[in-house]
């Protein structure tokens, strides 16, 4: 299956969100990542609803929002009204997660859960069959331009054995700290879905880096 990228608005200009909306219109891009940070579960916060609402109104592609917030149960209706098309909660924030992911595909989106960098793949095993998509944090959440973690490698492997065994269709997504040193072998050991945001938005041409992401 050819790699997804999906590149980090959080790295965008705020004050051109339309014009680096555009950009990744007209890119070689396939998801807008919407990272939704509540200054709780994550040590910073980004931003919410209007935001969203704002990048919808302009965005040819899905987006594929990330949430970093305690319970995000309470908020799921209000993501589909944002616009989501795919919504990650993270295990370690959601104590029901099975009924968290079950509700937010019954509301016509695609669940995610994401893992933290010390969380355990294997703690998984009784939720993939139910999920649209695996996001690997490869850096600890909450910013923007922080290096990798190697373990992700390891990480991806594993998951991609616990996806096989159990018939599960879901992606595998690594988030943050992607660069031009370690997408390929990402992309060789599993990896279905690219995030970035600061080799994407800090290249002198965005357009092309993404390009040259989608290459592999
Ligand atoms: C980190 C966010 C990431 C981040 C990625 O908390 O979830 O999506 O914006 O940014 P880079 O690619 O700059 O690490
Ligand atoms: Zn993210």
């Amino acid at each position: 299956m050819p790699h997804f990228i999906a590149p980090s608005v959080l790295s965008a200009d705020f004050a051109n969100l339309q014009r680096d909306s555009e950009m990744l219109n007209s890119s070689e891009a396939d998801w807008f990542h919407v990272d939704v940070m509540d200054g709780v579960f994550v040590p910073n916060i980004s931003f919410g609803f209007p935001v969203i609402n704002a990048i919808k109104r302009h965005a040819t592609k899905p987006l594929d929002v990330h949430l970093m917030v305690m319970q995000p149960e309470r908020y799921l209706q209000d993501f589909k009204d944002a616009g989501a098309d795919g919504l990650t909660v993270h295990l370690e924030a959601s104590t029901h997660l099975h009924r968290t992911v079950q509700n937010i595909r019954s509301l016509g989106m695609k669940p995610g859960v994401a893992i933290n960098p010390h969380t355990g793949v294997s703690l998984l095993e009784d939720i993939i069959a139910d999920v649209d998509l695996v996001c690997v944090m490869s850096v600890n959440p909450g910013f923007g331009g922080q290096k990798f973690i190697e373990n992700t490698y390891r990480k991806v492997s594993q998951l991609k054995e616990l996806i096989l065994k159990n018939n599960s269709k879901a992606l595998i997504e690594i988030d943050g700290g992607v660069d031009l040193t370690n997408y390929k072998k990402l992309i060789a050991v599993g990896a279905d879905v690219l995030v970035a945001g600061n080799t994407v938005f800090a290249a002198p041409n965005p357009v092309e880096m993404i390009k040259t992401l989608k290459l592999g």
